[in-house]
């Protein structure tokens, strides 16, 4: 299958077993997907395989299976074009499951590192890999509440290595992985106002700084500005799992969204290589934009990029075919900084955010009185104004 836009697919990042090194293996762009399905007669299954992605499709099983009797290759082709959708980049990208590297402050990565410092290490097919995933996936909290499951996962794998198995010890190193998981997951509930904001942000400046000069490194052409450090913060710590962010440039902003444990879903909408004179100078392409956010996500995130004008009716009709009915917990309004361009892209796109989503507005300041006149407007009995960060963001709740 020919693609109309080439797509490209981040690999989870890895351990490289020489260095020791976390690594983000390169990009695959495809222009073409080269389809082999996978006809298991015994298990009664029909999967898709993908070029170069190393996890295949599901197409049907069991009593489809054996519905479709001998299938025809018009059949098949109609079913991978209903599983890639409008969006087969996600898809795609979804097909790789988390790693351990995704999720270093996991209860799973952090007693797999425990162990690999005695020199008990797990290769990437083995057992004990699989059950540090679970336990990542399901949390401290069920960890907690499980520790005998994965004391028995501990026998299991003890007899196995033939390694003595002391249960008091593997207990108490299996705790403590699971407090120091808690501490740095901060599985606290934070309020919602503008003095915590700050006082997360005033108690974390060194690492945010860090993430600033990580992030910029990644990114090739101009950055705006880097008060946008509060979508790492807020995307951090609120429970935010859908972002939509209306002019993208050079990926910066989607930067700061990605670069974190937490898998997100994104869009972002861009008029890109149709900017219009205020950027024409930065040469934005969505390809190097999409590369640019690749770069820097870490969290293996969900990214989709639409070019258009976000006032276009076609943009518009194109994020909800895309959304299909799903809701974005997290707007940034950043495009156009006119009164009347702010006022549509608020009008439009707080349509799609939830209920309790937040919404930011970047640039409300008085070098842009488009943005500040149009926030003298919003209606407060439908939006509750959270606080403005750092002078430039103000930040709102749908209600
Ligand atoms: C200030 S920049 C965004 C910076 C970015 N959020 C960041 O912090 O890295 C504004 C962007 O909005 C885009 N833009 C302006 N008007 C737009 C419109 N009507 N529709 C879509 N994008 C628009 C421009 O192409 C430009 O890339």
């Amino acid at each position: 299958m020919i693609l109309e836009k080439t797509i490209t697919i981040q690999p989870p990042p890895i351990t490289d077993p020489k260095t020791n090194k976390i690594v983000t293996p390169p990009p695959i762009v495809l222009n073409e997907l080269i389809f082999t399905f996978i006809d298991s007669p015994k298990s009664k299954t029909v999967n898709l395989s993908i070029q170069k992605i190393p996890y295949s499709i599901l197409l049907f099983s069991g009593d489809q299976y054996d519905m479709m009797g001998d299938y025809t290759q018009a059949q098949l082709d109609n079913i991978v074009k209903q599983k890639l959708g409008n969006d087969p980049q996600s898809v795609i990208q979804a097909l790789y499951p988390r790693t351990l590297e995704q999720d270093p402050d996991g209860p799973g990565t952090i007693l797999a590192g425990m162990f690999s410092k005695i020199g008990i290490k797990s290769s990437p097919t083995c057992s004990c890999k699989r059950h540090a995933l679970e336990m990542n996936k399901n949390g401290a909290e069920w960890c907690e509440n499980n520790i005998s499951v994965i004391m028995g996962w501990l026998k299991e794998e003890s007899k196995k290595r033939k390694i003595p198995f002391v249960e008091p010890i593997a207990r108490m190193v299996v705790q403590r992985a699971i407090n120091k998981s808690k501490k740095l997951k901060n599985n606290m509930t934070y309020n919602l106002d503008i003095d915590t904001i700050n006082k997360i942000y005033n108690t974390e400046k060194k690492y945010f700084k860090s993430i600033t000069n990580r992030l910029t490194k990644n990114i090739d052409g101009r950055i705006c500005h880097h008060k946008l450090v509060l979508l790492n913060l807020i995307t951090k710590y609120y429970d935010i799992n859908s972002y939509l962010e209306i002019g993208v440039h050079n990926g910066a902003s989607m930067s700061y969204v990605v670069h974190q444990n937490k898998q997100l879903i994104c869009y972002g909408i861009d008029l890109f290589e149709q900017t219009n004179e205020h950027y024409i100078k930065d040469n934005i392409t969505k390809n190097k934009t999409y590369q640019n956010i690749v770069k820097n996500n870490i969290s293996n995130s969900h990214i989709t990029l639409i070019s258009g004008n976000s006032h276009s009716e076609t943009t518009i009709k194109n994020l909800t075919n895309i959304l299909d009915n799903k809701s974005i917990d997290l707007l940034l309004i950043d495009g156009d900084h006119s009164f009347s361009g702010v006022k549509m892209d608020f009008d439009t796109y707080t349509n799609f955010v939830s209920n309790s989503g937040l919404v930011i507005l970047d640039d409300y300041s008085d070098r842009w009185p488009g943005v500040k006149n149009f926030a003298k407007i919003i209606d407060s009995s439908k939006f509750k104004i959270i606080g403005t960060f750092l002078n430039n963001e103000l930040i709102l709740q749908k209600l």
